[in-house]
């Protein structure tokens, strides 16, 4: 099973993407950590994506669709994968297209995440991660069971993201609205969005999607 998880910055796509991993054994492939793991690594790539995405805008289209395309060839997404960030454009959508029949797979779902942007500026400042395993969670809305334990790995390290401040969210919402929504028509046109109520609890948006996913 492919799939597209999409929706502005705090949608729940890396949450709700974790889960489906666990229960499904589709992989979630989350273009922005990609993009993390590069500038945590120092390259040429990770240097250059490091200010694009502090100043909460787009890496350019031909970076992400090698990276995306590279990807999906590696064994591990031969059981299905869950696409987390990607496509975010157009191009990148016709690039997807273009990919996967390439690579002789297609896609079962494309869902959206249907939220309030400007309401989850909350969920990205209280957002934090495992720097061991990368759970996700939120310091209200989705804390570890035991304070400071990461509920999967035991770890007591976490991280915050750099560009989770309320100025920099607002310029992603900003760049979700003005490049990223234009894909859901083009999906819509092809038949194959479906759509889930992104503002409810964490468990009624899981039971959603799997109501789509059967
Ligand atoms: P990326 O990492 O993809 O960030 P994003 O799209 O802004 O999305 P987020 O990760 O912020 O939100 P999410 O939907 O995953 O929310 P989460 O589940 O964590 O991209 C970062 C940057 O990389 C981009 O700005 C860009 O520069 C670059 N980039 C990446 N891909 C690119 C591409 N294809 N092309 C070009 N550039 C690219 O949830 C958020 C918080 O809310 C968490 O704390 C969670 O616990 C909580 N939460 C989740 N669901 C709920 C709920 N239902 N109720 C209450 N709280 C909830
Ligand atoms: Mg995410
Ligand atoms: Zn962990």
């Amino acid at each position: 099973m492919n799939l597209i998880l999409l929706g502005p910055p705090g949608a729940g796509k890396g949450t709700q993407s974790q889960r489906l991993e666990k229960k499904y054994g589709t992989i979630q492939l989350s273009t922005g950590d990609m993009l993390r793991a590069a500038v945590r690594s120092g390259s040429e790539l990770g240097q250059r994506a490091d200010a694009i995405m502090k100043a909460g805008q787009l890496v350019p289209d031909e970076v992400m669709i090698e990276m995306i395309s590279e990807r999906i060839d590696q064994p591990d997404c031969a059981k299905g994968f869950i696409l987390d960030g990607f496509p975010r454009t157009v191009p990148q959508a016709e690039a997807l297209d273009a990919m996967l029949a390439d690579k002789g797979l297609k896609l079962d779902h494309v869902i959206e995440m249907k939220v309030d942007g400007p309401a989850l500026v909350t969920r990205v400042t209280g957002r934090f991660t495992c720097a061991k395993c990368g759970t996700g969670y939120h310091d209200s809305f989705n804390p570890p069971k035991v304070a400071g334990v990461c509920d999967n790995c035991g770890s007591t390290e976490f991280t915050r993201r750099a560009d989770d401040n309320a100025e920099t969210f607002g310029k992603r919402l900003a760049a979700y609205e003005r490049d990223t929504a234009p894909i859901l028509p083009y999906y819509r046109e092809h038949g194959v969005l479906k759509q889930v109520d992104g503002m409810a609890e964490i468990d009624e948006v899981t039971r959603q999607l799997e109501a789509i996913i059967g």
